[in-house]
């Protein structure tokens, strides 16, 4: 299966943004993950529309700008990001009483965008199961949203593994704590895509470490999966 790896902006040295978004692009990395925290759903602010479009604008084509909106009102959202060029968009399936999930899924489609639906460590498999044919990717926490250099909580894995079963051919992403041990257990678990914040910024050759990563995450999952 075809593995993905993303940097995660909110770990880059926020003085030289525009050259850490440079440097994730040269990296063989798949694009860019971009975390969005409205002070509401995570105690705490990051980055906005303008943000999404400077990596835009740094990123050649074939690399993906991944958005995961940590907020309480993704649908009033979404689409700004979808514009600023962000290839897939994520938000979060807590919020899934209170929100249209498939409404929202088929505006972002009608965007071209890709769309994402990111579960909390607490949040169930089986609250995805519904919207499994609306998503392109699963996004499974592996900490409390809200912070960069975390650690990885290894609780989550049986759901990944429970969400591998169910779809065997989707996306499903992990986010948080990620490094090259964790990393290899959640492929193992069946994630094929990662996101790295403090491991990979905090490297001085990123090129490497994300071959590395690429490399023992395509081992660990072939190994467990076959494929
Ligand atoms: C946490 C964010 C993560 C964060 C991961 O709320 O969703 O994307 O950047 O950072 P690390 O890899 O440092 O745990
Ligand atoms: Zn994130």
């Amino acid at each position: 299966m075809t593995i993905r790896i993303l940097p995660s902006l909110l770990a880059a040295d926020l003085a030289r943004l525009g050259e850490e978004i440079d440097r994730a692009a040269r990296s063989g990395a798949d694009g860019l993950h971009l975390d969005v925290m409205d002070g509401h759903f995570v105690p705490n602010l990051s980055f906005s529309p303008a943000t999404a479009a400077l990596c835009r604008r740094r990123l050649a084509a074939g690399l993906e700008l991944n958005a995961h909106l940590m907020m309480t009102n993704p649908e009033r959202y979404a689409e700004r990001f979808a514009e600023a060029g962000a290839d897939t968009v994520q938000f979060h399936l807590e919020l899934r009483d209170a929100l249209n999930v498939r409404a929202l899924a088929a505006d972002l489609h009608a965007r071209k965008a890709r769309v994402g639906l990111a579960l909390n460590p607490e949040t169930p498999a089986e609250a995805a199961f519904p919207y499994l044919d609306c998503a392109d990717e699963l996004l499974c926490m592996t900490v409390h949203p809200g912070y960069g250099g975390q650690a990885f909580i290894a609780d989550v894995l049986p759901k990944v593994r429970a969400l591998r079963e169910r779809a065997p051919a989707l996306d499903i992403m992990v986010d948080g704590g990620v490094n090259a041990e964790t990393a290899a257990l959640a492929a193992e678990a069946g994630a094929n895509a990662f996101v790295a914040g403090s491991f990979l910024f905090a490297q001085e050759d990123l090129a490497a470490a994300v071959a590395g990563l690429r490399a023992r995450c395509a081992e660990a999952f072939a190994r467990a999966w076959g494929r």
